[in-house]
């Protein structure tokens, strides 16, 4: 299907997310939407998918001039979206999760629906477990079930929002492979990303937005530097590497023992020193975040013991951990994080609370403001979590981090972030390695565990290789580890 966008303008009070974009994508195509954080592409996408509606400007599929007024709309007209946060309900078994809104109900079509779903699953390469509870799930596999969801219900365009953020890099192959596939079969896709190399992989085509406006389109062979330029205005280099020399251990695992469902770890010895920046690399789902967890007192030791600046926490609760400097901070933003509903100044006034009755709302609120200006977020203390862009939700998480904390262990901290956003958090990051704070972190991105790491662990299946010097190990090194091959 041909999807014809026109003059399309959203304003939110002062921010003009969409100032007049007209793009045309012709059917059986996969066109790249290119931009940094709170370029519009989010907003652009979800008015072609009825989230929301356009202040002016009109849809036209197939010449048609269409109008969407809920994403159930959209959906009967062929335009489906997968979100940047997967929704989904987890309580419900991955099928259940697939007929919602499918028309018919649920139960009496529930096994024919399964056969098709497992059908059509097959054909496009995607292994996924019908009866599995949607919550066991991890990221990219619900983004298959949401892929999978959409198609069933019809979709002939389908729109992702920078859906290879928190997915592992084997599933970011079949995920890429599926499009190609059904690009193949007519389907228009829309990738919305602000990775170079990924767009360049997969589109056929690409748009580049900035502050709202379409700024440049390309074709292949696409020429990197000059989508750069069009993305930023202006050259960016990733920076240096910045080395802090380690102090004393700070965190010591001693044959540390973990499980949770599937994934297991034993026998783990690791130091963390001041100073210290530890890269955790791995598939999905391979036990690094696990380790995160377990370093936060998130869950329950089953041998060996954690210290923490000589004081044995195995076994206390994360409110322990918190006190003596831990902070974590998840990959899930929406789910774990951030607190859908609450504007940021209310974050602050959580996160700052000393256990007082009374809230100082206008101290909340020029200490939101600090932050907002200090990390770059952009947004106003009043506004919503859910209303900012990914990367800005992100940026707010971290700013959310106490200045006394001394251990960050972070989850895929940069995940949904462009360039600029990635090298300027990083600096912050550095800033307390700098102080004698140290950071575990998990990253599905090769580049910013060898840039930003002093030593890397990889993790497959539960098992955790020896530590690697960053500084002397190469992206292919790594990539096989990862893979399996030596840990
Ligand atoms: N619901 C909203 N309320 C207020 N401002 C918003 C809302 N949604 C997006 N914005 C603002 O619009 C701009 C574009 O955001 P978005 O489309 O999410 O960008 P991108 O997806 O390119 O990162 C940003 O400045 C963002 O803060
Ligand atoms: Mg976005």
């Amino acid at each position: 299907m041909e999807v014809q966008l026109r003059e399309i303008r959203k304003h939110f009070g002062p921010v003009k997310a969409n100032d007049g974009i007209t793009l045309s994508v012709p059917a059986g195509s996969i066109q790249g939407i290119l931009g940094e954080n709170g370029a519009g592409k989010s907003t652009l996408m979800k008015i072609l998918s009825g989230f929301q509606p356009a202040d002016s400007g009109d849809i036209v599929l197939d010449g048609t001039l269409v109008q969407m007024r809920s994403p159930a709309d959209a959906i009967r007209h062929g335009v489906g979206m997968l979100h940047q946060d997967p929704l989904d309900f987890p309580p419900m078994s991955v099928v259940d999760n697939l007929l919602i809104g499918a028309p018919g109900g649920v139960i009496p079509r529930r096994r024919e629906a399964a056969a098709a779903i497992a059908g059509e699953a097959r054909s496009l390469g995607l292994s996924i477990d019908l009866r599995a509870e949607v919550g066991s799930l991890t990221v990219g596999e619900r983004q298959q079930l949401e892929l999978l969801r959409l198609l069933w219900l019809g979709a002939r365009v389908l729109i992702l929002d920078e859906p290879t953020t928190g997915i592992s890099a084997e599933q970011r192959a079949v995920l890429f492979s599926t499009l190609r596939r059904l690009a193949g079969q007519g389907k228009t896709v829309i990738f919305v990303s602000h990775k170079l190399e990924e767009v360049q992989d997969l589109c056929t085509r690409v748009a580049v937005l900035r502050q709202g406006r379409l700024v440049g389109a390309a074709l292949p062979p696409f020429e990197v530097e000059g989508l750069v330029n069009m993305m930023f205005a202006r050259q960016v280099s990733p920076g240096e590497r910045m080395v802090c020399t380690p102090g004393e251990p700070m965190l010591r695992l001693s044959s540390l023992g973990v499980e949770r469902g599937r994934i297991r770890l034993s026998g783990l010895d690791l130091d963390v020193r001041e100073s210290e920046t530890i890269g955790l690399a791995g598939m999905e789902g391979s036990g690094q975040s696990l380790l995160l967890r377990a370093c936060a007192g998130l869950v329950p030791t089953v041998q060996g013991r954690i210290r923490l600046n000589n004081a044995d926490l195995t076994g206390k609760p994360y409110r322990q951990f918190k006190k003596r400097g831990v902070a974590y901070v998840p990959a899930s933003r929406l789910e774990e994080g951030l607190i859908p509903g609450l504007t940021l100044t209310e974050h602050f006034l959580l996160a700052d609370r000393q256990g007082g009755v009374f809230i100082d709302r206008e101290k909340g609120r020029r200490l939101a403001q600090s932050r907002i200006e200090e990390f770059n977020i952009r947004g106003t203390p009043a506004n919503r979590v859910e209303s900012l862009s990914g990367g800005n939700q992100q940026r707010a998480l971290l700013a959310l981090v106490k200045e006394k904390a001394k251990l960050l262990l972070l989850e895929h901290p940069t995940r949904g972030l462009d360039i600029e956003s990635v090298i300027y958090l990083w600096g912050k990051l550095k800033e307390r390695c700098l102080g004698g704070g140290a950071i575990l972190f998990t990253s599905s991105d090769l580049d910013e565990l060898l840039r930003y790491s002093d030593r890397i662990l990889v993790f497959f299946s539960g098992r955790v290789s020896a530590l690697l010097d960053a500084a002397t190990t190469t992206v292919d090194e790594l990539g096989q580890l990862i893979g399996g091959r030596g840990v």
